[in-house]
């Protein structure tokens, strides 16, 4: 709007008066730029040349006082200005007005600068960021800020091409730690230079800031033999990185207590095939501005055994399905992994490739498995159930059922005439003893297979 008017009368000063001397009059205004400090006061004195000059003044939207005067000129007081304006000075001279126009601009220096480091203590190799903000600062398109580590610049950022609305007196910078970053200086450097408006320029700088670098590797976990036989006696030791500060507290998972601090944490372990495979763990643990950190080292334990066959992973006793595709189960402990051979009626026997079961199939298998410490071998017994068995065997299973069946009935008819029930009772249990005398018999000829030996 004021611009809009300021136009409006610019234009008019340029139409030509037609023949007056006292178009050649001056309008001037001093200062000739204007920056205020935010709240403060102004004051101007518009002058004129005009020798004996008409109505003038000062068209401001400011709080305004004349506070002095002359033929020539008045002066104002202009007070609390806190925003940005324009105001002019006008004179008259035989009925010709002119005048002139001041840009005010509004100042605030940078009375506060605040930077901050996020995290204060950050590990090797992770980001951090350096903040700075200074609060209500103006103009924004004069602010220099630059961070400054060490005394150097870091960084440097000025808001002269930045839209309105996104303006905020402030610099974000991320930056990976390093090793060298610790214990140094970060500061924030805030610059208001209004040279160009007729001002000064204004500078003022954050607090200084240290970053604390933290290392904090794994620990280092090590075992004396790697690969020991067992029941050999190994040292398993533990101890915090080189690059550790400061040092960590260390936990050896087995170890009886901790070790000071510095020391490393050690146990004496004796191995046994038990142990192949077993995870051996270490944690280091540093407190860093009361947050309680921690890294875990894990190691596997590798014992070397001589081959053992076991019935968990080597049945003595197999039974295959006659037609089914059956394989020879035997998987050897021991270490390094042993190799196996398993040999039948002197032949060597494929485990890798399935079998179609036969009854033919049937017999002892002899399994040897070897690695460098040794070898251990054992007998395999396999059963082949034939199909025509597994019918006849349902057949007698639903003879047994049907006759449980009769025995009950009897038995509840003879509750009728108690005298009489022992007597009934007698081919009942004969039966049952023969039956015993066929399992006893079958036991007697398995336990004959596996006397035999490789
Ligand atoms: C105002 O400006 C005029 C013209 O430059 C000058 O003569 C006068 O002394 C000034 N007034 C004051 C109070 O400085
Ligand atoms: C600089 O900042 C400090 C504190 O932030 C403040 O006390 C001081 O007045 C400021 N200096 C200037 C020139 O604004
Ligand atoms: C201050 O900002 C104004 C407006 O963007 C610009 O014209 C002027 O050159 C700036 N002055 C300095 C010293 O940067
Ligand atoms: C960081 O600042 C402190 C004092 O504030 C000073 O003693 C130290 O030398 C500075 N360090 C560096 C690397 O400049
Ligand atoms: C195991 O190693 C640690 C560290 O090297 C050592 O201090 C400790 O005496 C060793 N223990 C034995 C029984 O050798
Ligand atoms: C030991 O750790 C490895 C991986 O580091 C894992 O694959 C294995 O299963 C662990 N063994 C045991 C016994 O937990
Ligand atoms: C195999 O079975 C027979 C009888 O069924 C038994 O006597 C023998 O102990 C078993 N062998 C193994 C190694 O389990």
């Amino acid at each position: 709007m004021e611009m809009l008017l300021f136009g409006v009368q610019a234009l008019l000063a340029l139409i030509p008066c037609p023949g007056a001397a006292e178009e050649l009059f001056e309008v001037s205004v001093w200062p000739d730029q204007a920056v205020v400090k935010y709240g403060q006061s102004l004051v101007v004195n518009c002058s004129t040349t005009c020798p004996d000059p008409g109505p003038s003044g000062i068209e401001t939207l400011l709080k305004k006082t004349q506070v002095g005067k002359g033929p020539q000129w008045k002066e104002f007081l202009l007070e609390d200005v806190t925003q940005n304006s324009v105001l002019q000075c006008f004179f008259s001279c035989a009925g010709v007005q002119k005048d002139i126009s001041l840009g005010v601009t509004v100042y605030q220096p940078p009375e506060q600068v605040i930077m901050e480091l996020q995290p204060a203590w950050v590990a090797v190799g992770e980001a951090f960021t350096v903040t700075c903000h200074v609060p209500s600062v103006t103009p924004l398109e004069n602010l220099t800020l630059i961070l400054l580590k060490d005394n150097q610049e870091l960084h440097r950022k000025d808001f002269r091409n930045l839209a309105v609305a996104s303006q905020r007196a402030e610099v974000t910078i991320s930056a990976k730690a390093q090793r060298e970053d610790d214990r140094c200086n970060f500061s924030c450097h805030a610059e208001l230079d209004l040279s160009s408006h007729g001002g000064g320029l204004f500078h003022n700088s954050s607090a200084i800031r240290v970053l604390r670098i933290f290392g904090f590797p794994p620990p280092i976990l090590e075992i004396q033999e790697l690969y020991p036989l067992a029941g050999m006696d190994i040292n398993v030791t533990c101890s915090g990185h080189v690059l550790t500060s400061p040092s960590p507290t260390l936990r050896l998972q087995g170890a009886p207590d901790l070790p000071a601090p510095g020391e490393p944490a050690w146990l004496l372990l004796t191995t046994s095939e038990e142990d192949d495979g077993r995870n051996l763990s270490c944690e280091a643990s540093l407190e860093v501005q009361g947050q309680q950190l921690s890294k875990t080292t894990v190691i596997q334990l590798h014992v070397l055994y001589k081959p053992r066959l076991e019935e968990s992973g080597c049945p003595g006793n197999q039974t295959w399905l006659e037609g089914m595709e059956q394989k020879l189960a035997c998987v050897p402990k021991g270490n390094p992994t042993p190799a196996l051979v398993c040999t039948w009626n002197g032949m060597i026997f494929d485990l890798d490739v399935p079998q179609k079961a036969t009854l033919n199939h049937a017999g002892i298998y002899c399994c040897t498995a070897t690695n460098h410490l040794g070898s251990a071998s054992k007998d395999i017994a396999v059963i082949v159930q034939g199909l025509g068995e597994g019918v006849s065997s349902t057949i007698f299973i639903i003879i047994i059922v049907a006759l449980g069946v009769g025995v009950i009935t009897i038995a509840l008819y003879l509750n009728y005439r108690p005298c009489k029930k022992e007597r009934r009772k007698l081919p009942y249990r004969q039966k049952e003893k023969k039956k015993e005398e066929e399992s006893q018999s079958a036991a007697q000829q398995a336990e004959k297979y596996n006397a035999h030996n490789c």
